[in-house]
């Protein structure tokens, strides 16, 4: 008894464990829809270019559809005897409509079909992420507004650097976001390529219209011109598109680990800096008095994941030939798990750091609770303002080598009186340098250190607000 497309030539039937091992339809069933919409293309080209008649291309839609409703419906039937989402479908409209059913895969192979299929799929998820990212920069936007003039310690090497502004901070977020917004779009253009037409991997003798089926599968260029593969063994071979996804997802990933990172540290009882919604965090169990940032700690976690993904699919590639080889059916639950992955923290970090948007009012409640007066007496306790008053110094003529030692011992001084800089008296401050004078005390102050790096990127207010309304011009 037959059970696969090609039986006849077979002596002896797979047994299960080679069936459960080879078969893909318990994941790919997920491309369902592009299969389908890229069979009702193929099969209008095909008519077209009068390969098959208009009947045959009719019965195809209705049984389509059909299989569309099934599906949706949960009523169809996935068989793991048929292996894969291609083969589910096509033995369903054969079922259904007989020999047209048969009829649609002339001139086509499922090595250029799955790799339309995952084009096609992936093409709409990036479109999605598209959307995620640009709520997840409006958030952050959102945020830095209201928090201009917050001021908290910039660091570096994690030890207190230099003031800034909080709505500086998020907006470097926003800038990395950016980014990946860019690349998203970016491999968007290689993925959105025709691979239908290659056939099994040398082309087809039939005369089918590849450029045709590119354009009503929306797979054109900026200009409206069909982007079709051009050439059938790198059509059905490579799968660089997912690999160039996976990697920009895990630079995404990598911003959000980063971010993460900073909210679980401003959370800690030692920095407290900001609260998070406690929907976002859990308890313990052993505890009472614990809040855990669970939620941004899984994101860190989730980056290794997704990185792991990268890995795994540029490994796949690595040693295969030219064309088409059956490694590539692994490509699929490392590409879906990271957009699943990405998708879900990308939601939840909008929701999380900017709180619920009322969509009529455009107001947010909820996100993140910022604690400024922790926050600036963090900065006064790391002596944040030792630069500006070196550059006090140099302005008075000094040059800034001397002025960088001369506040060196300022600091110390300071440590010893365990007083920030803007407490030591004139008289002490003037041992340091004979040249300083009453308005130092406008550089020491933390919001005397913020105005002064006025200057294009800088953390000045009014640089940032300048900063902000870029954002919300480009952001709509
Ligand atoms: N399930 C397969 C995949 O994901 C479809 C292509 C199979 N082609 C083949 N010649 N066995 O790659």
């Amino acid at each position: 008894k037959k059970s696969q497309a090609w039986s006849a030539l077979f002596s002896e039937p797979m047994s299960d464990l080679v069936k459960r091992y080879t078969a893909s339809v318990f994941f790919d069933k997920r491309l369902w829809q592009a299969d389908i919409t890229g069979s009702l293309a193929h099969a209008e080209m095909l008519a077209a270019q009068k390969i098959i008649g208009a009947e045959d291309h009719a019965s195809i839609q209705k049984g389509m559809a059909q299989i569309t409703s099934e599906i949706e419906s949960g009523a169809f039937e996935w068989k793991l005897d048929l292996e894969d989402v291609h083969l589910n479908i096509e033995a369903r409209l054969t079922q259904l409509v007989g020999d047209a059913g048969k009829r649609l895969h002339t001139g086509r192979s499922r090595n250029d079909q799955v790799a339309t299929d995952v084009r096609l799929w992936l093409r709409g998820e990036i479109d999605l992420i598209a959307d995620l990212l640009t709520d997840l920069q409006k958030a952050l936007v959102d945020i830095a507004e209201k928090n201009v003039e917050v001021i908290l310690p910039g660091f570096t090497h994690l030890q207190v650097a230099q003031p800034v502004s909080f709505g500086h901070h998020m907006l470097a977020y926003v800038e990395m976001f950016a980014r990946d917004a860019e690349r998203m779009a970016d491999v968007r253009r290689r993925v959105n390529r025709l691979p239908l037409g290659a056939a099994a991997l040398a082309g087809t003798s039939y005369p089918l219209d590849r450029e045709r089926v590119a354009t009503t599968l929306g797979m054109v260029d900026g200009n409206g011109q069909p982007c079709v593969c051009q050439n059938s063994l790198d059509a059905v071979s490579d799968r660089d598109f997912a690999i160039e996804f996976t990697a920009a997802a895990s630079l995404c990933m990598v911003h959000i680990s980063r971010m993460s990172e900073e909210l679980i540290l401003w959370m800690s009882q030692n920095f407290g800096f900001i609260q998070i919604a406690d929907r976002f965090t859990t308890g313990s169990s052993i505890m009472p008095q614990k809040k855990n940032p669970d939620v941004p700690e899984l994101a860190r976690g989730k980056t290794g994941r997704v990185v792991g993904h990268l890995m795994g699919l540029i490994t796949l590639m690595k040693g295969q030939p030219l064309a088409y080889n059956k490694d590539n059916q692994e490509d699929k639950e490392p590409l879906f798990d990271t957009v699943d992955t990405l998708k879900d923290t990308l939601r939840i970090f909008a929701e999380m750091v900017g709180g619920q948007m009322d969509t009529a009012t455009g107001a947010r409640t909820g996100g993140i609770t910022v604690k400024p007066e922790a926050m600036e007496s963090a900065a006064l306790r790391g002596y944040a303002t030792a630069t500006d008053l070196a550059d006090y110094m140099v302005k008075k003529g000094l040059p800034f080598r001397d002025a960088h030692e001369a506040v060196a011992h300022a600091v110390k001084a300071a440590i010893s009186h365990n007083v920030d800089l803007s407490e030591l008296p004139l008289e002490v401050l003037k041992q340091f340098n004979p040249k300083i004078e009453k308005d130092v005390y406008d550089v020491l102050s933390l919001r005397g250190s913020l105005n002064a790096r006025n200057i294009l990127g800088g953390t000045a207010p009014a640089q940032v607000r300048a900063q902000i309304a870029r954002h919300r011009a480009r952001l709509g």
